[in-house]
């Protein structure tokens, strides 16, 4: 399958200033792809230039050089406009209208008919999970996440082959964040890309198949989770939890195994091993020590560990300048 997106050497300088002369490179030279049907999550701290991505995908700041080009076609062609979606970061809606009253008129920019307008409405605000109380109030009354759900439902008003989500668990509470991301979910299961910003990377963590993390402005790092995982050092090592035996007498019959630590917990010990190979030996010095085996898994770094590193790098790099 082609790239549904593709970025080439974008970069954005904004000029600031009361001249206008002074120039902020928010974004600088990111090339990326990212697949039909995946779920791609973009990352980075504060600033690092997510929303400014965004809005050059979708033309509502003009690129300082590079391009893109969306489903095949260059970013500047409006007709493709018609077949993606957009959350912005911010939504801001007309306050005197409506849910029902906004999504209809979303729908009716997209040429669809009174009773196509309708339906779409009603089926969308429940996909939403926005009480049907609420679908005649005026959106001025509306909560952060109220808002934040008719704006994924205006995103997603034109069936699109894709969608961009800026922070889309921005003001969502637990139960919110959890009916988004499972809408989320199943946007993939219909075979709609994502391309989503966020913060909360438990959720990261959860949906996307690929993700990239974005440093001041330039691309850091790109791959599967998986593949960032191994590269930020990630060494297959293996958890073991045991109990009935301590710490000290499990460390004592592991002092041959290169690279074991284990350290007391509650009921017994947890052990780290360097390798899968060293898991028998484990079980076999805990067997001889009379323990129990309680659980055996890989150690996974969190995504979060990975970004709190990057972060720092980050940090560092700018106290050398
Ligand atoms: N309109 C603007 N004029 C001048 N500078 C801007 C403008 N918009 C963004 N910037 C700057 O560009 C950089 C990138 O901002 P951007 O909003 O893209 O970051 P972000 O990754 O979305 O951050 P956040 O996580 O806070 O949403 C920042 O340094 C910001 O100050
Ligand atoms: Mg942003």
């Amino acid at each position: 399958m082609p790239a549904v997106v593709e970025i080439e050497n974008l970069t954005k300088d904004y000029e600031v200033g009361f001249w206008r002369k002074r120039k902020v490179r928010a974004l600088d030279g990111l090339s990326l792809k990212v697949e039909g049907g995946e779920i791609f999550g973009f990352l980075g701290a504060n600033g690092a230039g997510k929303t400014t991505t965004l809005k050059l995908l979708m033309r509502l700041i003009y690129p300082t050089t590079g391009g893109a080009r969306i489903l095949g076609r260059d970013i500047g062609d409006v007709r493709m406009h018609a077949r993606i979606g957009y959350l912005p970061e911010n939504p801001y809606f007309y306050d005197y209208l409506t849910a029902r009253e906004f999504l209809n008129y979303c729908a009716q920019l997209f040429g669809y008919d009174a009773s196509e307008r309708k339906r779409r409405t009603e089926d969308l605000l429940t996909r939403v999970h926005l009480d049907e109380k609420s679908w005649n109030k005026q959106l001025r009354k509306f909560s952060k996440g109220m808002l934040q759900r008719v704006g994924l439902a205006q995103a997603l008003v034109n069936d699109p082959e894709i969608i961009f989500l800026d922070e889309p668990m921005s003001g969502l509470d637990p139960v919110g964040r959890r009916q988004v991301r499972d809408l989320i979910a199943s946007q993939r299961e219909r075979g709609t890309t994502v391309f989503m910003c966020s913060h909360i990377l438990s959720d990261i963590e959860v949906l996307c198949d690929r993700v990239a993390i974005m440093r001041r402005g330039r691309l850091a790092e790109t791959g599967l989770l998986e593949e960032l995982r191994e590269r930020a050092g990630d060494k297959h090592r293996i958890e073991i939890i045991v109990a009935g035996v301590g710490a000290e007498e499990i460390s004592q019959k592991l002092s041959a195994l290169e690279g074991a630590s284990s350290e007391p917990t509650a009921g017994g010990a947890r052990i780290e091993v360097a390798s899968e190979r060293d898991v028998d030996a484990a079980l076999l010095a805990l067997r001889q020590a009379g323990g129990r085996l309680v659980s055996v898994q890989p150690v996974k770094q969190s995504l979060e560990e990975l970004f709190v590193r990057e972060s720092e790098a980050e940090k560092g790099e700018q106290g050398k300048r």
